[in-house]
Formats: C-alpha cells, sequence, structure tokens
C-alpha cells in the first residue's frame, strides 16, 4: 500500500492542464501515494446540479490530502441557465466547491506564500518575500445573506442598533444584507498560525491588515486578539495596517513585508496584489489548510480559452505541490522541488507565453522534473 492517498480533483479547464504537469514532477519525485481522481466542477453542476458531488466528498474522506485544479464558477442565474433542462426549476442552487470544501472540513487557514524567484522577468522586484495568511471560513464568506431582507431581521436590526434606522424606510425588497461573521476562536488561529510560522521560519515581523477604524466590532476583534497573542512571541514584530493603506505600501516597499494575517475578503484581495508582484496568477499557489485536512490548489481559475491546449504557466501548480510535500512532512522534496523551480526561473530557458516564452504547460514540468533526482 501507498505511503499517502491523495484526492486528485482536476475540476475545468486549465485544471488537467496543469494537474498534467503535476503528475509528470510527483511522479520524478517518486512520492509514495495513490492519486484517487474524484469528480468536480461545472460539467457536474450541469448535469447533477451538484459541482461537489457526495461520492466526492467521501473520496476526500478517505484521503490524506487533495490537489486541486481549477473550477469554473458563475453567477447565480447564468448557472440556472446552463442546468440540463430536466433538473431546471427544481431548486438547485449554485455553490464554489472550493468555498464548501473550506468550509465542510474546516480548511481554516489559507497560505499564499508569494515569493519572487530571481530571474522571473515578471517580478515587480526580486526581493519579494511574501507569506499571507488568511482566514478561510468565516467574514463575509460565511454565507449568511438576506435578499430580501425578511422582515423579522429588519425588525431585530432596528431594535438592537441605532444606526439601522436610516434605512427603516427602505422597502425589504430594496435592501441586501452579508454578515460580516469574525468569532475569536477563528481570529486566534489565525492569528496564531502566522506567528507560528513566522517562528518556525525565522521572519522578523507580522503584519495584521484590517481596517479597525471603520469596521470597528470585527476588525476591531482581529486586532485586540493580535496584540495579545503577539505578546507570546517576544522575538516578532506586530505591524498593524489597514487594508487600503497595505495597499499602497505593498506598491511602494513590497520588501519591507514579511507576514501577513487578515481575515477573509481583505485575504482575497490583498493575496492577488502579492501574487502580481512575484509574476502573476502563473505563480500563485496556496494551502487551504484544517487539523487533519488540507487541499492544495494553484489561486488561478479555470481560464476557460486556453484549457487544454497546454499554454498555461504550470509553476502555481507545482508551487501548490511543493506546499503539499511539505505539510505532509516530506521536507526534503519539497526543498528539491522548490530549488528545481527555481532553477528553471533563472535559466529562462523553457518558458511560457505569460512569462515571454514559447513552451507549453509539459515542457515546463519535464524541466523542472529533469533536474530532480
Ligand atoms: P482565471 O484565473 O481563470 O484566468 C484569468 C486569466 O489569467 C487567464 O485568461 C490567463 O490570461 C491568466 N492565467 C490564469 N492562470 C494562468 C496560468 N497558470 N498561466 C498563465 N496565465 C494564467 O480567472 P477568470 O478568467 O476570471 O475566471 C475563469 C473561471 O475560473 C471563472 O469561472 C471563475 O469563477 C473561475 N475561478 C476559479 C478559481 C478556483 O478554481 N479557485 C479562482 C478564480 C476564478
Ligand atoms: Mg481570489
Amino acid at each position: 500500500m501507498a505511503k499517502y492517498k491523495i484526492a486528485w480533483l482536476e475540476g475545468d479547464g486549465i485544471g488537467k492542464d496543469v494537474m498534467d504537469a503535476a503528475r509528470i514532477v510527483l511522479d520524478k519525485i517518486k512520492l509514495d501515494a495513490e492519486y484517487i481522481p474524484g469528480d468536480v466542477g461545472w460539467k457536474f453542476w450541469c448535469t447533477e446540479g451538484n459541482p461537489l458531488p457526495e461520492r466526492t466528498v467521501e473520496i476526500l474522506k478517505n484521503t490524506d490530502c487533495c490537489l486541486f485544479g481549477a473550477i469554473t464558477s458563475k453567477p447565480k442565474e447564468e448557472a440556472e441557465a446552463e442546468l440540463d433542462p430536466g433538473l431546471k426549476g427544481k431548486g438547485y442552487v449554485y455553490f464554489s466547491p472550493i468555498v464548501k470544501l473550506r468550509q465542510e472540513f474546516n480548511l481554516r487557514t489559507n497560505l499564499r506564500p508569494c515569493k519572487a524567484f530571481p530571474g522571473n522577468p515578471l517580478n515587480y522586484r526580486d526581493d519579494v518575500d511574501i507569506v499571507v495568511f488568511r482566514e478561510n471560513t468565516e467574514d463575509l464568506y460565511s454565507g449568511v445573506e438576506f435578499h430580501p431582507l425578511p422582515k423579522e431581521v429588519m425588525d431585530v436590526l432596528l431594535k438592537n442598533h441605532p444606526r439601522m434606522a436610516k434605512f427603516k424606510n427602505t422597502s425589504l425588497d430594496d435592501i441586501a444584507v452579508s454578515l460580516r461573521i469574525v468569532t475569536r476562536r477563528a481570529a486566534q488561529n489565525i492569528i496564531k498560525d502566522a506567528f507560528e510560522y513566522a517562528k518556525k521560519y525565522k521572519r522578523k515581523s507580522v503584519t495584521i491588515v484590517e481596517k479597525p477604524n471603520v469596521i470597528r466590532e470585527t476588525s476591531g476583534l482581529m486586532i485586540r486578539e493580535a496584540r495579545k497573542i503577539a505578546k507570546d512571541y517576544p522575538g516578532i514584530e506586530l505591524w498593524e495596517t489597514n487594508i487600503d493603506a497595505m495597499c499602497m505600501w505593498l506598491i511602494k516597499n513590497p520588501q519591507d513585508y514579511d507576514i501577513l494575517v487578515t481575515s477573509n475578503m481583505f485575504g482575497d484581495i490583498v493575496s492577488d496584489l502579492c501574487a502580481q508582484l512575484v509574476g502573476g496568477l502563473g505563480f500563485a499557489s496556496s494551502g487551504n489548510i484544517g487539523d487533519d485536512y488540507a487541499v492544495f490548489e494553484p489561486t488561478h481559475g479555470s481560464a476557460p480559452k486556453y484549457a487544454g491546449k497546454y499554454k498555461v504557466n504550470p509553476m502555481a501548480m507545482l508551487l501548490a505541490v511543493r506546499l503539499m510535500l511539505n505539510w505532509l512532512g516530506e521536507i526534503e522534496k519539497a526543498q528539491s522541488l522548490e530549488s528545481a523551480i527555481a532553477k528553471v526561473i533563472k535559466e529562462g530557458k523553457v518558458k511560457t507565453y505569460d512569462m515571454g516564452g514559447t513552451s507549453t504547460t509539459l515542457d515546463v514540468a519535464q524541466e523542472v522534473a529533469a533536474i530532480l533526482r
């Protein structure tokens, strides 16, 4: 029996292209693993009314971790329109499989390393090395939303908060509410993860990115917890920056930042910004990490126009594989993969279109594999 069982979810579009690249590298590195394919994505939404069938969730429950390609997501009305005729009007509602997996497996930490590899022509600067910790299950992604606003909810809000009075004459159909929910426990978990990482990898600072001057309660809770937790890590500085200013500082002086920690929505935004500093979507990997399960993925989507063309950059996927190897405790394999990736980028001989080259997705994977022992 193999040492690891890994769920293999290609998903839609370029998901398969980059997962094929991942397999070339995993085979070369001789990870002792069995890969178990699962159905996920748009096709299953259209034909079954469920983009994440229960049989796939079962596969995940019986594996050590999951490697995920990409999925296509569309807004409510468009999704409904593409359902098979027999399923229309039966109450199926589209949801994002990756968001669902994060919730269902409590993959509470989203880890997004953004490191500039020397020689990458897409680097904004060569000395950026930021790691973003994004809370992955709460905040505006909790999914507690109303439209129209039920009268009962309106009444409760009016009764409990003076600022609600401003909306009291708005018709219930003309008001939409999405709740930003932050629990102390989730705040503590993500902040501790960031500090533990900083300690382990000898980083000098953790910057908490919020907006407590305006969003006093939820951002305020994050900041207050961060200040408390920081006391347990004397060698590591806590910096506090508002999300809007952070976007500006990251363009001005990205090399000054080390670890960023933030809530779900701000993390979504700031991690895309950081990704672009180090080469864009072709280089952005992420780990969705819980206490006993994790899903690793490139952060790009399904890029339908490139699907099956083997044109896109597999580096984001390969860096996700590196994160997975690290998480599994295969530290040497993770390090040799990172070195091989760095070498291929530095040499610059084999590169995909986004880096100004003409190599295919699989050429790049083979070049990385060739360096691996
Ligand atoms: P996208 O990330 O799929 O692609 C946007 C553009 O970025 C592409 O057209 C391409 O020019 C470039 N790009 C993406 N990945 C690349 C790579 N590996 N190498 C080189 N260039 C790359 O985002 P888009 O077009 O907004 O969304 C397409 C679909 O993907 C949508 O249905 C969206 O909902 C979904 N999506 C899924 C995500 C996921 O699976 N986690 C994340 C983001 C979007
Ligand atoms: Mg995003």
